[in-house]
């Protein structure tokens, strides 16, 4: 490490937050990288070897003195640590509130105390919610219609209070669906991606909520990193939220499609019930964003599968010694 820019990750071991960190790592712009995280749903398995070279700290962002250490002498903070789940706040919306809400406040007065680091923060494309507008612009209202929608929309609008009333630099980033490598299936919240890798390699029916026409701004995760990474190193601000998706839409049914090509054998579905607060349709108006990182690379949807099913086949068991055995799926 060299004496370049000092960067604090909360979230820093789970999927973003660990892509993140290897992005980072490479940057020679970059001289410390120091990561909070309480492993509620991350891993420090998810940093491998990139462990050994980042601060860590375990830890909770609702811990003021915790953050005040991690903070000391920090050029930027990227905060991504939250509870990540539209069901599990519908099942307990005071835990979600205090973590994403209550730990973005935290996380902002930590950030003043430190002497004002720049605070990109990570909100979600859920906060539109039953805004029927398509593609889904950043002027248009917010309609959230779950917890963790709501927990969002207070972290993107905390984050432009802390802009107004005391001139800190803020970029709050609207994320879409985002999806990539170190994104695991296996625990009650998993997002689709890498439950139906996780399904399809153990040749289980990958499970579908309602009748799968339900369309998705597919992200892969090297884009939010690679955004991120640019915002760090050449300071973009804004007070407003920016949305960080491309334009792509896909339906569930499209995905499995193209899933089942890069698996190479078609994927079996099976539809349930359609769950609540899950929205129809999701697709962003990449305008804002591309006006501030002009030279955002999209990755198509089936090179970024292909990279996902890569790490998944990695991690799984069944494969992996079918793959030492010589065998192919
Ligand atoms: N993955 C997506 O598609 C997506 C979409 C929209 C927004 N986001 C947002 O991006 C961020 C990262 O999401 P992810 O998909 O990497 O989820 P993740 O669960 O893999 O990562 C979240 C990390 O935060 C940590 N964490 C949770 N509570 C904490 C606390 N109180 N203190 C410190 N650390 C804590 C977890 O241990 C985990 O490592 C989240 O803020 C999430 O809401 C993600």
């Amino acid at each position: 490490m060299n004496g370049g820019l000092r960067i604090v990750v909360t979230g820093g071991a789970g999927f973003i937050g660990s892509n993140l960190v290897s992005w980072l790592l490479r940057r020679p712009a970059i001289g410390r990288v120091t990561v909070v995280d309480d492993l509620s749903t991350g891993s420090t398995s998810l940093l491998g070897g990139d462990l050994a070279d980042v601060d860590f700290r375990r830890g909770s962002v609702l811990d003021a003195d915790l953050l005040d250490a991690a903070m000391a002498g920090a050029d930027a903070v990227v905060h991504l640590a939250a509870l990540p789940s539209v069901p599990r706040s519908v099942a307990d919306p005071m835990t979600t509130h205090h973590v994403n809400a209550t730990g973005t406040l935290q996380v902002l007065e930590a950030a003043r105390r430190a002497g004002g680091p720049l605070v990109v923060a990570a909100s979600s494309s859920s906060v539109y919610g039953a805004q029927p507008v398509l593609p889904k612009v950043e002027t248009s209202r917010a309609m959230p219609l779950s917890p963790y929608a709501v927990s969002k929309l207070a972290t993107e609008a905390y984050l432009g209070s802390y802009s107004a009333c005391y001139g800190l630099p803020v970029l709050p980033l609207r994320f879409f669906n985002v999806f990539g490598p170190r994104q695991r299936a296996g625990h009650p919240y998993a997002a689709v991606v890498p439950v139906w890798i996780d399904a399809a390699l153990s040749g289980r029916p990958v499970p579908v909520h309602g009748d799968g026409s339900q369309t998705r701004d597919l992200t892969c995760v090297d884009t939010v990193c690679e955004v991120i990474t640019t915002a760090i190193t050449g300071r973009v601000v804004s007070p407003w939220p920016v949305n960080l998706a491309l334009g792509t839409r896909t339906s569930l049914l499209d995905l499995a499609r193209v899933l089942g090509e890069v698996l190479g054998s078609g994927l079996r579905v099976e539809h349930g019930p359609p769950r609540p607060g899950d929205v129809s349709h999701s697709q962003a108006d990449p305008a804002r964003l591309l006006e501030l990182f002009p030279g955002t690379r999209a990755v198509a949807l089936r090179e970024g599968l292909e990279r996902t099913v890569a790490w998944h086949r990695e991690q799984h068991p069944a494969t992996r010694s079918s793959t030492e055995a010589g065998g192919s799926r």
